[in-house]
C-alpha cells in the first residue's frame, strides 16, 4: 500500500496516516473517519471533496482533536511538523490550536461569541498568542478586519456579531483564524453559506494571505469549482475513506476513481467528452453508515461495479501517473466489464 506523502513532490506540514474515528451508538459504530491518508504541503492547499456525510468535517475535527462524545478517535497518527498530535496533551493542543493551526468553521454564528464585540474576539488572540497589549491588539483587529475586506473597520471593530451580515461575520471568523498568523489554516465550508461574488472575494482573498503569509491551507468543501479555484493537491472522500488522491491538474484532467468522474460530471464542463450516459451525474445517494457495503463503498451506485467490488474493498494504491486510487479497475485483479477504466483507456 502507498502513503500518502508517496504522491507529492513537497515536504508536508502535515500528514494524516490510518486516522480513524468514529460514533459510538447502543447498538452499532458509526466509522464516520475509516482509515484516512493524506499529506498537506508547505504553503499549499489540499482540498477535501465528497458529498455531505463523507467525513471532511469529523476528519479536520479529529486533527484539531476536537471530537466529541460519542465519538472518538480511535487510531491512526497526525503528524504536525514531524510530531504526532494524537500524542500530545489537552494543554499542549490547547497551544497548538489558534496559533499554529486555526481553524474557520461551516458555520460561522456558533463560534463567534454573541457578547462580545468583534474587536474583542480577534484582539483575544493577539493578546494570548503574541502578548501584545489591549490597545495595540485593537488596532492590530481593525488592520485585520481590513485585510478581509470589511468597509470602515474602526466602526465594525466596535460591533456585535448579531450586528453584522453572514458574509461580514464570515470574514471576521477569517480574520480571527488568520490573526495568529498559522502555519496550517482549516477551513471547513468556508464559503458554502455566503452568495456567489463574496465567495469568490473570500476564496481570492485566502489564497492572497496564502502568498504573502506562506500558510498551507486544508480546504474543505463539495464543490469542485472551489477545487479548481483554490487547491494544488485533492483528496476525494466518501463513505469514511480517500478514494482518489491527487495533484488538482491531474484530477480535473484524468479523474480515475468513477465517484471523481461522476463529481466532476456534475459540474458543467466542456472539455471532457464521455459517452458514457449513466455517469454523467451519480445516481442514488450515500448509504446511511448503518448499511455499510461489505466492498467497494461505491459499488451500489458505481455503474462499472462487478463481482470484486462487492466482495472486497481495494485498497488506496499508487496509479502509474503517481494519482492514488481507491478502484478495483486499476489493479490487475479487475473482473469486470469493460476492460477499459472510466476515460476508455484499456485496463489489460
Ligand atoms: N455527532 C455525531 N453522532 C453520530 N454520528 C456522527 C456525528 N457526527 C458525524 N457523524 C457521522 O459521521 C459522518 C461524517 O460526518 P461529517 O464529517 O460531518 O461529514 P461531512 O463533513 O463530509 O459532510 C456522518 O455521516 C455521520 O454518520
Ligand atoms: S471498485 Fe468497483 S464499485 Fe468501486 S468504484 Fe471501482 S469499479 Fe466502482
Ligand atoms: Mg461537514
Amino acid at each position: 500500500m502507498t502513503k500518502a506523502t508517496d504522491t507529492l513532490i513537497e515536504e508536508p506540514i502535515l500528514e494524516i496516516r490510518n486516522l480513524q474515528t468514529s460514533f459510538f451508538t447502543d447498538k452499532f459504530e458509526v466509522k464516520a473517519v475509516d482509515g484516512v491518508n493524506f499529506a498537506v504541503p508547505k504553503g499549499k492547499t489540499l482540498g477535501i471533496v465528497g458529498e455531505s456525510g463523507s467525513g471532511k468535517s469529523i476528519t479536520s475535527l479529529s486533527i484539531l482533536r476536537l471530537i466529541q462524545n460519542p465519538g472518538k478517535v480511535k487510531g491512526g497518527e497526525v503528524i504536525f511538523k514531524g510530531e504526532n498530535l494524537l500524542d500530545k496533551t489537552e494543554a499542549q493542543m490547547r497551544q497548538i490550536r489558534g496559533n499554529e493551526i486555526s481553524m474557520i468553521f461551516q458555520e460561522p454564528m456558533t463560534s463567534l461569541n454573541p457578547v462580545y464585540t468583534v474587536g474583542q474576539q480577534i484582539s483575544e488572540s493577539f493578546q494570548i498568542h503574541q502578548k501584545m497589549s489591549k490597545k495595540e491588539a485593537m488596532l492590530r483587529s481593525v488592520e485585520m478586519l481590513k485585510l478581509v475586506g470589511i468597509p470602515s473597520p474602526e466602526r465594525r471593530v466596535k460591533q456585535y456579531p448579531h450586528e453584522l451580515s453572514g458574509g461580514m461575520r464570515q470574514r471576521v471568523m477569517i480574520a480571527m483564524a488568520l490573526a495568529c498568523d498559522p502555519e496550517l489554516l482549516i477551513a471547513d465550508e468556508p464559503t458554502t453559506a455566503l452568495d456567489v461574488t463574496i465567495q469568490a472575494q473570500i476564496l481570492e482573498l485566502m489564497k492572497d494571505l496564502q502568498n504573502r503569509l506562506g500558510m498551507s491551507i486544508i480546504m474543505i468543501t463539495h464543490d469542485l469549482g472551489v477545487v479548481a479555484e483554490t487547491c494544488d493537491y485533492v483528496a476525494v472522500m466518501y463513505m469514511g475513506k480517500v478514494v482518489e488522491y491527487a495533484a488538482v491538474k491531474d484530477l480535473f484532467k484524468h479523474p480515475k476513481h468513477p465517484y471523481t468522474v461522476g463529481l466532476l460530471n456534475s459540474l458543467p464542463r466542456h472539455d471532457i467528452d464521455l459517452e458514457d450516459e449513466e455517469l454523467q451525474v451519480i445516481k442514488g445517494s450515500v448509504p446511511s453508515p448503518a448499511d455499510m457495503p461489505k466492498g467497494c463503498r461505491f459499488a451500489p451506485r458505481c455503474p462499472f461495479a462487478s463481482e470484486i467490488c462487492r466482495e472486497r474493498l481495494p485498497d488506496l494504491e499508487e496509479s502509474e501517473d503517481g494519482n492514488q486510487i481507491r478502484c478495483w479497475i486499476y489493479t490487475d485483479e479487475w473482473d469486470g466489464e469493460p476492460e477499459v477504466n472510466v476515460n476508455g483507456e484499456r485496463t489489460s
